[in-house]
């Protein structure tokens, strides 16, 4: 599988322990969704645009570099808010888009129910964020919707993969690079993701 970063570090196999844990209440989940999603941000941010920029610190000028320009973060709701809080707390002068979708309990097709973005979208570099991705089918719609707006610089980040939903990401859109804190086993008869975590969304918001 080409353009996938699948982030193999003991403190994300830690904190993915804790969200996969079925025990872990819904405060304890979400917090630690928001500090692994802080930990992931630093491979994230290798991925946004930078510009060499000359500073002057209280001693001397010095060359060093800073975003080239702000990003936006694209939430897929619900369960993408976890996510993307946290990148936001860290990017703070991004801006954020909301993308509703709603998988159909029995299809399993996305069903899309609301969108938001800032007016100048299309100039900007997009970080689309989801926990899940299992069919792929709500990432892939999502990421369809943002070019149909003309966006041309999309990252795709999630927490947990399945390997049907990467290579149905990847077939759909060969130009997004993946990030992942995990590639788990496959997909289960519901189109859940096994192991896992659960319904992601679910377990943040307790429903
Ligand atoms: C979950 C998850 C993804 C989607 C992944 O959302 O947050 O958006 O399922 O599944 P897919 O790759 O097969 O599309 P869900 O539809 O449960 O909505 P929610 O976040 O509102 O709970
Ligand atoms: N959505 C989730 O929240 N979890 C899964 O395992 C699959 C889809």
């Amino acid at each position: 599988m080409s353009d996938i970063t699948i982030l193999d570090h003991p403190l994300i196999t830690h904190k993915l322990a804790i969200l996969r844990d079925e025990t872990t209440s819904a405060q304890m989940f979400k917090s630690t969704l928001e500090t692994l999603t802080c930990v992931m941000s630093y491979h994230v941010f290798a991925h946004l645009r930078q510009n060499r920029v000359r500073i002057q610190t209280p001693l001397e000028e010095m060359e060093t570099y800073q975003l080239a320009s702000q990003p936006v973060i694209a939430s897929i709701l619900r369960a993408g808010n976890g996510m993307a809080d946290a990148l936001f707390a860290i990017i703070q002068d991004a801006s954020m888009a909301h993308i509703g979708m709603q998988r159909d309990e029995v299809t399993h097709e996305p069903i899309f129910y609301y969108e938001k973005y800032p007016e100048d979208l299309a100039s900007r570099q997009v970080i689309l964020v989801d926990p899940m991705l299992a069919t792929g089918g709500s990432a892939i719609e999502a990421a369809r919707r943002l070019k149909e707006k003309g966006v041309s610089d999309i990252l795709f980040t999630c927490l947990v993969a399945a390997p049907e939903g990467v290579s149905a990401f990847h077939a759909a859109h060969p130009d997004i690079p993946i990030i992942t804190a995990a590639l788990d086993r496959e997909l289960n008869e519901t189109c859940y993701i096994l192991p896992g975590l659960g319904d992601a969304g679910d377990r943040i918001y307790n429903t």
